[in-house]
């Protein structure tokens, strides 16, 4: 008996999967599972229909609880990449980890996804399920197949599809984003309709702030009430969303090279990355949040490339909660113009003393302002005798000089 576990959505391209590795594959049994990441209720809805009306035997573990952990660690990384900040690509390790459990737990000898052979997504899910003994397959790359052979396909079976939810677009929905692409929207120069958005409301003239508490460098309260990761994140789309923020419209560079057009909507994370930033910026020394930039660029990068179990990241993260000791407080964000702009930040910890900034104090403590006149007669010295050579070669044209004297060097 031959069995294998295949990530179901009830979309097109997995629905088409389940009796292609029966016919194609040679399976005698195919599963289904669906791992929730916080999509909305109606996909599960689609999924169980799907899964009934194919005779699927079908799974849905929750693992949003994780998936929540680890867009919070993404937060104390400050991680976007191009902009994005990487709901996508944080969700795959942790879906392709609970598949390979319930195929573990159910004797199968195979995993399969429905992920074409362009995206990101098919690099993210087998790098997880490689690392074990069971047997990988993607039908849609193996096969090579079309959406229309797809669609021709599950007409002629009569399987359960109906063209998708998402209509012509393509959608992934999850905790820390909504992702957009597709049809009309693969034109870089099209436009896209206000209807492609689910989470945000077209930016309003309305204003609203509100305060974020910060430990460690994770967010914990949201106006003081303490909140769990999920109903956290789930609030801020909520109350973020309602003012327009985090909406990306971008041409993102795919692992494999191919620049696509992404449109995203994310407003928890956007609130949650600029008040985390906030804070930073008022507790780490200059050094700390230079090198910290590089830091973060690279826990990203990792994280888009769904390799967030491999060692750098580790070590990343021992840097990262170094600095994070610090990183509690609160930040107030105003709501404005679609944007989570900070406006006030406080922490016990600041690397920060108003009497030793101020214009209005004199002398406090150990600095008074004169001392700064050594600093400033030094301040770009080197610079200053490197313009005065440059000044005396005289700015002539050495191209000209080499022409008129045979390639001689200039002598002034
Ligand atoms: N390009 C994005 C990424 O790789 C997300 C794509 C999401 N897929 C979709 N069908 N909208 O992270």
């Amino acid at each position: 008996m031959t069995r294998v576990a295949l990530a179901f959505s009830g979309g097109l391209d997995t629905t088409v999967c389940v009796p292609l590795l029966e016919e194609e594959y040679g399976y005698d049994d195919v599963i289904g599972v669906t791992v929730d990441v916080g999509q909305p209720a109606a996909e599960f809805d689609e999924a169980e229909a799907t899964a009934e009306a194919l005779g699927l035997e079908h799974y849905v573990v929750d693992a949003r609880a994780e998936f929540a952990q680890l867009c919070l660690e993404s937060v104390r990384a400050n991680a976007t990449y191009q902009g994005y900040p990487l709901g996508t690509a944080l969700a795959r390790p942790v879906i392709a980890e609970a598949i390979l459990e319930v195929a573990k737990e159910q004797d199968c000898d195979a995993v399969a996804h429905g992920c074409t052979g362009k995206g990101n997504d098919q690099l993210r899910f087998e790098a997880i399920w490689r690392d074990s003994d069971l047997d990988v397959y993607a039908p849609v790359r193996e096969l090579g197949l079309t959406r229309e052979w797809e669609q021709e396909y599950a007409d002629e079976k009569d399987l359960p599809v109906e063209g998708g939810s998402g209509g012509d677009w393509s959608i992934d929905t999850n905790l820390w984003s909504r992702s957009v692409e597709g049809d009309d929207l693969e034109d870089p120069s099209y436009v896209p309709p206000g209807d492609i958005y689910d989470w945000t409301d077209d930016p309003s003239g309305e204003t609203d702030e509100i305060e974020i508490s910060f430990e460690n460098g994770y967010p914990v309260a949201v106006d003081g009430e303490e909140l769990e990761p999920i109903a956290l994140i789930e609030q801020l789309n909520e109350v973020a969303g309602a003012y327009g923020v985090g909406r990306t419209d971008m041409m993102e560079d795919r692992m494999l090279g191919l620049k696509v057009r992404e449109n995203y909507e994310h407003p928890a994370a956007t609130t949650l990355l600029a008040a985390h930033e906030a804070l930073e910026g008022l507790v780490l020394t200059q050094e700390e949040r230079q090198f910290k930039t590089q830091i973060d660029n690279q826990w990203a990068q990792k994280a888009y490339e769904g390799l967030v179990d491999a060692p750098l990241v580790s070590a990343l993260d021992g840097f990262i909660a170094e600095t994070q000791k610090r990183v509690t407080g609160t930040v107030t964000i105003r709501f404005e113009g679609g944007r989570a702009r900070p406006v006030a930040r406080d922490s016990e910890y600041a690397a920060y003393s108003a009497a030793h900034a101020s214009f209005d104090t004199e002398t406090v403590g150990k600095i008074e302002q004169e001392d700064a006149t050594g600093v400033a007669k030094y301040h770009g010295f080197q610079r200053r005798l490197a313009n005065e050579s440059i000044a005396a070669l005289g700015g002539e044209d050495e191209t000209t000089d080499v022409a008129t004297d045979g390639g001689d060097a200039d002598e002034d």
